[in-house]
């Protein structure tokens, strides 16, 4: 249907690229001979969440940005005949029509980054693949709940101003380093503001607001020649956010920049501890055991509770 709406409004935005060349240090040994992209939550790869909320948002060009370790998630989205056999053999319904769903979700392809110099330059490899259209960028670092839509939002507001639009979440000003942070002016929908300022992983003290990108971009083809032009930033890398404020600071060069201000449910998997904390919230919604795993969760947390020494211990 909404398909319908916007072909009918002219041509729109397939295609998405999702970085997947981090080197997963932060796993370490589990992300040793297999990308951390893989590594699963619940009963699925990280991966196929993001690649799953993309093709409900109507985008099945996807492009993977991939490291050395690319074969375990082209093998993710592929056939395997002798599994199919096998589950067919003991006629296993349910489990066949689970890997099939991975394996026909979407056409995924693969462009190896080289050396990894940052976001920035990962995007930049999506140059050729992307050619003149908008496109979205997805991080699989964040899980966006499938019932909280924010990637349709986003294209929507894209395709509304033909703009550059990022997603953006208020988090607590302790942990605005972590991000991009966003300066921002109100628009006339209380859900979008106009970004007049980017700043990657400013100090608490130097950033413009406590309005954080997450991982979720829809952008103009135009920031390909940004980028090209980007010199590294932080951290010695070449920074997407830094991109971004170019476009942010002339709106001659591709209309500007806004951002959907994200309220919904997001899972951080970048580190161990949000990573365990993204298991057990998806696990607890799920029919087939969530029941059973709320009922085990309460009662050991009440077997924990004398043993709480208060919020931000453990870290
Ligand atoms: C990247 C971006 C940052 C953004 C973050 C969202 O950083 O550079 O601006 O806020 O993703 O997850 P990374 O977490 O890859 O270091």
């Amino acid at each position: 249907m909404r398909g319908a709406i916007l072909r009918a409004m002219g041509p729109h935005i397939t295609k998405a690229v999702i970085p997947a060349a981090g080197l997963g240090t932060r796993f370490l040994p589990a992300t040793k001979a297999i990308p951390k992209e893989m590594l699963p939550v619940v009963d699925k790869p990280a991966i196929q969440y993001v690649v799953e909320e993309a093709v409900g948002a109507g985008l099945e060009d996807i492009l993977m940005i991939v490291g050395r370790n690319k074969n375990a998630l082209a093998n993710h989205f592929d056939r395997v005949a002798e599994l199919e056999r096998n589950l067919e053999v003991k006629a296993d319904t349910a489990r066949l029509e689970r890997v099939n769903y991975s394996t026909d979700l979407a056409d995924v392809h693969f462009v190896r980054q080289g050396d990894p110099k940052g976001l920035g330059h990962a995007v930049l490899r999506a140059k050729k693949h992307v050619g003149d259209q908008p496109f979205a960028v997805l991080l699989g670092d964040d899980l966006i709940d499938a019932r909280d839509p924010l990637l349709t939002t986003m294209i929507e507001e894209q395709e509304r101003r033909n703009a550059t639009v990022i997603a953006l979440l208020e988090v607590d000003p302790d942990q605005i380093h972590l991000y991009g942070a966003a300066a921002v002016e109100p628009t006339e929908n209380p859900d979008v503001v106009k970004v007049v300022g980017l700043v990657e992983k400013p100090d608490r003290a130097d950033a413009p607001s406590n309005l954080a990108i997450i991982g979720r971009y829809v952008l103009r083809p135009e920031v390909f020649d940004v980028l090209e032009r980007t010199e590294p930033g932080k951290g010695g890398e070449i920074q997407l956010t830094d991109a971004l404020q170019v476009l942010a600071a002339d709106e001659s060069i591709a209309g500007g920049v806004y951002g959907v201000v994200f309220r919904g449910r997001r899972y951080d998997t970048g580190d161990r501890l949000d990573y365990i904390k993204a298991i057990i919230q998806l696990a607890v919604d799920r029919d087939d055991l969530g029941p059973d795993l709320r009922q085990w969760v309460k009662q050991f947390a009440a077997g924990l509770s004398d043993q709480i020494e208060g919020p931000g211990t453990g870290h």
